[in-house]
């Protein structure tokens, strides 16, 4: 952590007295913090607490006397991460919407670098249905969550929202850190959405992808040091923004397959799209009348990621990494697809119920020519900082 630059923001709950402690795990860490107090937060602790352990000024006010610098940009500017601990299910609700009403609202809204939260509050709070979906929101929106604790709460009622401890919060930053550099200079092409296939000039096929998974796997990947291309196609998700990642916008899976072979040579190809097998072969450019029936005829989709997995070696990316979505037969299938398409990897997933589309959640297994490995259910981000791991192991 030596020369790591943390801004913490602390926001108003009892769990702001563990801040302190995190801030000294903190700096014995090698690691330098500045610290930003919501008026929430030094209602438990006070400025001068934060900045004798941090030895710098506590940041409280957005307008400074000092009007050489813009303090809500500048210090996101001059940090390497942002962690938010405690997070309040308030200030988890500004961030979700975007309000920045004060500092550290500011400060997360004009960020340009990735941020942590550990949620403190009620279990009532935590599990109220407008906070989770502000959680997930934000989650989406790329923030990593460190869970909170199940236990006695201090407010004397037990069940899940206890701040996780200034011990696991250090590890998830450590993580965090370590993953960054994980695979510098390689190069990425992942997919991500549905395609789309036109039927006329007003009507298309498509599928209930969200993109959010493939969009998260950009994300951890340019978090990891990668330079991305990402090809999407229809998705409902805000599309990432990283200044490794090159968002490309196709509609049909032809302009999917057209675009992933100019964004080669890579080192890592990973095809989350959900691309449609068929295109229309008889579509219209003009719309058709129902009076005069609809009778379509089909024709395959060339299959994107085995055009790539049976390139030639030196042509070939290193790693080529498919997906799985089925509703039986999961791992068979899964098996038969990594074989079939020559993939290095299928990450195979159940979609029975439409369990896994537009869900900031997923679940799945990691099919590979040795082994399949089950792995618990967990956010879309997690799960794509599991598969950064996987590429990282092998490359
Ligand atoms: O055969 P199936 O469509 O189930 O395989 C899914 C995997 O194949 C996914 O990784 C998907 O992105 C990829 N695929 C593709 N081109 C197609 C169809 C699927 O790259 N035409």
């Amino acid at each position: 952590m030596n020369g790591k630059r943390i801004l913490l923001i602390i926001t108003g709950s009892i769990a702001a007295y563990k801040s302190l402690e995190l801030i000294r795990l903190l700096t014995k860490s090698g690691a330098s913090v500045e610290g930003v107090l919501t008026s929430g937060g030094s209602q438990f602790i006070t400025p001068l607490s934060v900045a004798t352990l941090t030895g710098k000024k506590a940041h409280l006010e957005m307008w400074d006397e000092d009007a050489s610098e813009m303090n809500h940009i500048e210090l996101s500017r001059r940090a390497d991460l942002i962690v938010v601990a405690p997070a309040t299910a308030d200030f988890v609700a500004k961030m979700a919407q975007g309000f920045g009403d004060d500092l550290a609202s500011s400060v997360l809204l004009a960020r340009n670098k990735p941020v942590i939260i550990a949620p403190s509050m009620n279990v009532e709070m935590w599990e109220n249905p407008a906070f989770q979906r502000n959680l997930s929101q934000v989650q989406q929106d790329g923030a990593y969550l460190v869970e909170p604790q199940t236990d006695i709460l201090a407010c004397g009622e037990s069940g899940i929202g206890k701040m996780a401890e200034p011990e696991t919060i250090l590890s998830s930053i450590q993580n965090h850190f370590e993953q960054s550099n994980l695979l510098q200079g390689k190069r990425a092409i992942v997919t991500a959405g549905g395609t789309i296939e036109r039927i006329d000039s007003v009507r298309y096929i498509s599928n209930f992808s969200s993109g959010k998974q493939g969009i998260a796997i950009a994300r951890a990947l340019a978090e990891a040091g990668v330079n991305v291309g990402l090809v999407t196609g229809n998705i409902s998700s805000a599309l990432p923004r990283h200044p490794n990642i090159e968002n490309i916008f196709i509609e049909s899976a032809e302009q999917m397959q057209a675009e992933v072979v100019s964004q080669l040579p890579a080192d890592i190809f990973i095809s989350c799209a959900a691309v449609c097998d068929f295109k229309v072969a008889n579509s219209s450019d003009r719309k058709i009348k129902k009076q005069n029936g609809l009778h379509l005829e089909f024709e395959e989709n060339q299959d994107i990621v085995k055009s790539v997995g049976v390139l030639p070696s030196g042509e070939r990316p290193n790693l080529v990494i498919g997906f799985a979505a089925e509703t039986d037969d999961l791992i068979d299938n899964a098996k038969k697809k990594r074989i079939n398409k020559n993939c290095d990897m299928i990450v195979a997933n159940l979609v029975a119920d439409k369990a896994v589309f537009g869900k900031n959640e997923n679940k799945a297994s990691f099919v590979t020519e040795s082994d399949v490995r089950n792995l618990d259910t967990m956010s879309k981000g997690d799960l794509a900082r599991e598969i950064v791991s996987w590429i990282a192991e092998r490359l």
